[in-house]
This record gives structure tokens, C-alpha cells and sequence, in this order.
């Protein structure tokens, strides 16, 4: 896969060209399913006069919009196309930590005509930035953030790119992972507190220790682990999340792209269609790492795909991959108590026609009290949504999936699709109101919904559109929401609206005008990160077409906007540089920086002219230092 075309594709486009031959779907099952669509088709008729489909809360003007509508408390800016960051009047912003930048002093130097050496590179700050989260140890502020994929190019050099021998391997798994990285402000802003006793590199060879339903099964043992309870590293780590106490989760998304064969018969298991195992790896790590040939170690790929627990205080614990949380392309974890004191996490599954999750522990949460059970003795559900706006969560039991307890944690869209769980457009973050017992989710866009192309499964309801997922070719992407019963996000019930269906109104005249809060002042498209502030704002980042034509007229880059949950307004806080996605976001124990992820940047961010781009994470702050979430 090094031909030139592939190298400038984010890890989600390139992953989206590798998926298998969509299954084609019985005639039958297209006039069943469009039988349903009749019936949802009113709800989109509903939809354009502004009842059904929208919550009531955004199509009318109340006393709670104008009390609410202050607190987004900055001047929208313009869409912008060039190739730095822009922020609203009286804020500004700074770089942090930049792709190569040194975390120990004895590191060597980031070239940009030799790379990064093979024995530095698990000492540096990786590439390509995505989740975070900022925790604070001993009074210090610690950020810990993803490292989704490389660009092999960049990080290779002296091969144009080529990977060629075991040490370009190991550069590349050692430049993605984890970053875990104390910071400091001082007279020149934010930067990396180098040498810090609490910096850590995670990568794609860290030993963790497998925990849940799944770990020790078959399935999971390997040559090197006869246990299987044992796995090296953490693979495309996109989404990141919270626990209660004070841990990091990170999430295993498209796993499958590191996978290859050095047989070209190797017949593939049964279960890795579903997750798109293929035969020839992005990075051709099959090559010279037999983990990632799967002609030899056939059950590698299912000790992927999961979540997993870092604990950033301690840079010797071992992290923990919990199977509870289930086996898909992770994108974040939003974690929140019910009122109980259960734990309940949310998770999307990024890829077209797939579902969205939660978990939730049967122990409950106490401060101090043991936390080691509780991501791994629990309940997988997953979401089904029903045209009159309510919907259930759907136990992933034995009896319901007649799956094994560790069979659905290890296929776990098999056993989703077993209930008849609601296929999405690309479910990317989830995030949950601090202030509202409410949950909303990032389905990013689905281009290519048809007969042709159904989820990876062949679920024959992926191929048309449904309520929360409205729009036959779906360019824009939309943000479902929902509000759990009782105001218990443990219940198994809950109602939902769209917060928004992105779209340009200035172009169409159709659904694909998006809903009633687009304008043209706010364009943008395929919404991905999201994460609420402490003051319930909500923030979204977005991961689309930043081509400023046709269909995209208008939206310019990348960018990230602020949402009112109250009353619909979104605006539009900053763009990102040409080429970038604006991934990963969290904030100084004091709320005054906003820490904001700048991933695959174009030249010549932010270096300037000449130089490399380079994956950031910045700071933005307002001018006057007062809180910015
Ligand atoms: Fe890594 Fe779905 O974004
Ligand atoms: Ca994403
Ligand atoms: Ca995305």
C-alpha cells in the first residue's frame, strides 16, 4: 500500500478503501426495509416543517435561549481556508507540544531529513495527536493523548516512506500510542515539563494485561502468550476518556490496518470480515514483525479493538485492555455514574452501518473505595432508536445474542447485529452534559448508504436510511442526543432527537440544507470530537471535507464550534490549518487554557515555510486569562 496516493489518507479514508466488497441484499429485504422508510418519511416531511425529528427546544425562541444564548461568550469567526489557527477577538493561541518534540532530554533531535532514530522514538511526543485528557498529580498538570497513526513519509524519511526493515517498524509503532506528559505554564506559555518523573511513552509495544469476559480464552492465546492474558501495546488510538478515579482510557479504532499476511492463500477465520482483516497491513509491519502476520499468529488481531485503562500517576503500572467494553472500532469513552453509583460508559463504533454502545458495572463507584472490578463485571448494551423518538438499550447477553459471555466480548458486532441493534452513520464521540442528564454522539457522515453498501456485516437495514440516520447520501453528518429514563443514564430506556443535521443551506434546498441551527454563518461537516466544558457547552471538532467547493462551499477547514444545548446556536470558535482535522480537547485544572489537538496538518504548520507539518497540540486562552470552559 506505498503508492503515493495512500499517504496523505487520514487512517479513517484509508480504512474506508480497504473494506471488503459490501455483501449485495435480497430485493426482499430492500422493500421491507423500505416499508419502514415509508413510515419514517413522514417524520422527515415532519422534519422540514420542524416538529418530529428536531427537539421542539430549537425550533422555538424562549426566555431560556435569550439566558442561555450569552454563554457563548465570543465573536464567531469566519470559515478560513490558509494554514495556521484562528480564534475569536481577544483570545490567542500557542503551540504545546509539537510531533517529535523531546519528552526526556537525552532524545535525540527530530530531522526533518533523517526522521527520528529508532532508539529516540519511544522518547519523543508521537504524531498525529487525537484524544486527551488532563488529569492533576501532586498538584501537577499532566496531559495524557493518543497518537492515532503515522505518516510514514514524515517519519521515514530516508525511504520516501518505504517501510523496509524491522527498525523503520519499530519507529513507526513507537511514534503512535500514548503520550503521557506532565505540562507547566510559565513566561513563554504551556510546554512539556521534559524529564518529568511522570512522562511516559506508551506504544504500540507496551506490555498490558488483557481483563473481562475474554481474557484467557482460545481466541486470545498466542505463541508468545499461551495465556492469552498478556498483549504488547495499544494500535490507532483515536478517542480517549475519563474514569471517575482518575484514570485515562484510550480507544483501539481501526486496529484491523496493522494486520497483513506474508501467505497470500492464508485463509482468513471466520470473524475478521467483520473487522476488515485484510492480507496486506498499511505499514507492512507483517513483514518483519510475525505479531502482525497473520498467517502465524492467527489470533493477534482479537487482542485488538478494545479500551484500555492508563493510569497516569504511575508511570510503572502496567495498563489494562478490557474486554468488558467490547471488541469494535473504539472511538471514545464518555464515562458518568448513574445515580446509584454505577459506572457507565458510552462508545461509538466508527464505521459506516455500525452501533453505538454502553457499559455499565455492577459494582458501584466510591471515592477511595476499589476500583479494579469495575470496567470488567458489567453490562454490554447497544442502542436501538425508534421512529417516535424513543429508544432501548439492548443487553448483549448470551440469551439474547446466543454468544458466549467472551464470544460477544470478542465480536461484538456480531452479536449487536444478532439483536437488531440500529446501524448508524459512523458513530465518532459521544460526550455527556455535566450539567443535564443528557448524552449526545457525533455520527460523523455516510457517503456511500445504498443496496450497494452495507454495513461490514451485510445488515440489510444499513443499506437505507433510518430515523436518527435520515439522509440517503449522507455528506454532512449529523449529532444524535438523547436523554436517558429517570435521568438515569443506567436505565434501558431513553427518547432522542437530533441536535443538529449538518448540511449548506446555501447550496441546497433539500434535507441536505441541513436543520434550522445551520446557517451561513456556522457552515461545517462531519462533526467527530465533542466534548461538553464544565459550564455544559458543548464543543465540537470536526473531520471532513475541507475542500471549500461545491457542496462544501462555504465551510472552509477544519474546525471546532460551540454548541448550545438549550437553544440549538452553534458558532464557530476556530479553524484548523489546510489539511488538518481538529481532534482531541481538554482543559487546565483552572479552566483558563483550552488544550486543542491539530492533526495531519499541510505545510507549513506550524513551523513555517520549508518545514515538515506537524501534529500539535495548542493552547487558546483568552486574552484577559478568564476561563474558556
Ligand atoms: Fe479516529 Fe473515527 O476517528
Ligand atoms: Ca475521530
Ligand atoms: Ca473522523
Amino acid at each position: 500500500m506505498n503508492d503515493n496516493d495512500t499517504y496523505d489518507l487520514s487512517w479513517d479514508e484509508w480504512d474506508e478503501l480497504q473494506r471488503p466488497a459490501p455483501a449485495r441484499i435480497d430485493f426482499d429485504d430492500v422493500v421491507d426495509s423500505a416499508i419502514s422508510r415509508r413510515g419514517f418519511l413522514g417524520s422527515v416531511v415532519a422534519f422540514g416543517s420542524g416538529a418530529a425529528v428536531m427537539g421542539a427546544g430549537l425550533m422555538s425562541s424562549t426566555s431560556a435561549e435569550a439566558q442561555t444564548a450569552s454563554r457563548i461568550g465570543f465573536t464567531p469567526i469566519a470559515a478560513q481556508t490558509d494554514s495556521t489557527i484562528h480564534v475569536p477577538e481577544g483570545y490567542s493561541w500557542q503551540p504545546v507540544a509539537k510531533w517529535g518534540e523531546k519528552l526526556f532530554s537525552d532524545a535525540g533531535e527530530l530531522s526533518q531529513q533523517t526522521g527520528i532514530s529508532v532508539d529516540s522514538s519511544d522518547r519523543v511526543f508521537g504524531e498525529n495527536t487525537d484524544g486527551m485528557e488532563a488529569f492533576v498529580v501532586d498538584g501537577r498538570q499532566v496531559i495524557a493523548v493518543n497518537h492515532e497513526y503515522v505518516n510514514t513519509r514524515a517519519n521515514l524519511p530516508q525511504s520516501g516512506g518505504e517501510v523496509t526493515s524491522a527498525d523503520a517498524v519499530t519507529t513507526l509503532q513507537n511514534m503512535q500510542g500514548v503520550t503521557v506528559m506532565e505540562v507547566a505554564e510559565g513566561p513563554d506559555g504551556w510546554n512539556i515539563v521534559v524529564d518529568s518523573d511522570l512522562n511516559r511513552r506508551i506504544t504500540q509495544n507496551t506490555p498490558m494485561t488483557l481483563t473481562g469476559p475474554a481474557a484467557g480464552h482460545p481466541l486470545l492465546q498466542t505463541s508468545a502468550d499461551p495465556a492469552g492474558t498478556t498483549v504488547l501495546g495499544t494500535m490507532n488510538n483515536c478517542g480517549a476518556g475519563k474514569t471517575p478515579w482518575g484514570t485515562y482510557l484510550t480507544c483501539e479504532e481501526n486496529f484491523n490496518g496493522y494486520f497483513g499476511s506474508t501467505d497470500e492463500n492464508f485463509e482468513r477465520p471466520e470473524g475478521y470480515a467483520r473487522y476488515g482483516i485484510g492480507l496486506e497491513g498499511r505499514y507492512a509491519y507483517e513483514k518483519f514483525d510475525a505479531r502482525f502476520d497473520i498467517s502465524k499468529n492467527p489470533n493477534e488481531p482479537h487482542r485488538c479493538g478494545y479500551i484500555v485503562e492508563i493510569d497516569p500517576s504511575d508511570p510503572t503500572s502496567t495498563p489494562i485492555k478490557h474486554t468488558a467494553l467490547g471488541r469494535f472500532k473504539h472511538e471514545n469513552a464518555a464515562a458518568v455514574l448513574a445515580p446509584d453509583g454505577r459506572v457507565v460508559v458510552y462508545m461509538g463504533d466508527d464505521e459506516r452501518g455500525e452501533f453505538l454502545y454502553k457499559y455499565v458495572s455492577h459494582g458501584v463507584y466510591t471515592p477511595g473505595g476499589p476500583t479494579s472490578a469495575l470496567l470488567d463485571d458489567g453490562q454490554l448494551y447497544v442502542a436501538k432508536f425508534d421512529t417516535d423518538q424513543t429508544g432501548e438499550w439492548v443487553a448483549l447477553t448470551p440469551e439474547a445474542t446466543g454468544m458466549e459471555a467472551a464470544e460477544i466480548a470478542i465480536f461484538t458486532r456480531t452479536a449487536a447485529s444478532a439483536v437488531g441493534a440500529t446501524t448508524m452513520d459512523r458513530p465518532e464521540w459521544v460526550a455527556v452534559n455535566p450539567i443535564a442528564v443528557e448524552a449526545y454522539c457525533a455520527l460523523t457522515n455516510n457517503s456511500r448508504r445504498g443496496p450497494e453498501f452495507t454495513n461490514a456485516g451485510g445488515d440489510p437495514a444499513s443499506a437505507v436510511p433510518n430515523s436518527p440516520n435520515p439522509r440517503d447520501a449522507n455528506n454532512y453528518g449529523q449529532i444524535v442526543r438523547w436523554w436517558p429514563a429517570e435521568d438515569d443514564h443506567a436505565s434501558t430506556n431513553f427518547t432522542w432527537d437530533l441536535y443538529v443535521m449538518a448540511g449548506n443551506p446555501t447550496v441546497h434546498d433539500d434535507l441536505n440544507k441541513g436543520s434550522a441551527n445551520v446557517n451561513a454563518g456556522n457552515l461545517f461537516n462531519s462533526p467527530d470530537g465533542m466534548m461538553f466544558d464544565s459550564t455544559g457547552l458543548l464543543w465540537i471538532q470536526t473531520d471532513g471535507d475541507d475542500s471549500n467547493e461545491d457542496g462544501f462551499a462555504g465551510m472552509g477547514n477544519n474546525q471546532m464550534l460551540a454548541g448550545n444545548p438549550v437553544t440549538g446556536q452553534i458558532e464557530r470558535f476556530l479553524t484548523g490549518p489546510k489539511g488538518s482535522e481538529v481532534t482531541g480537547l481538554t482543559w487546565s485544572a483552572d479552566k483558563r487554557t483550552m488544550f486543542v489537538g491539530i492533526q495531519h496538518p499541510a505545510a507549513p504548520f506550524p513551523d513555517g515555510e520549508g518545514m515538515l507539518p506537524r501534529s500539535s497540540i495548542i493552547a487558546v486562552k483568552r486574552d484577559d486569562n478568564q476561563p474558556v470552559g
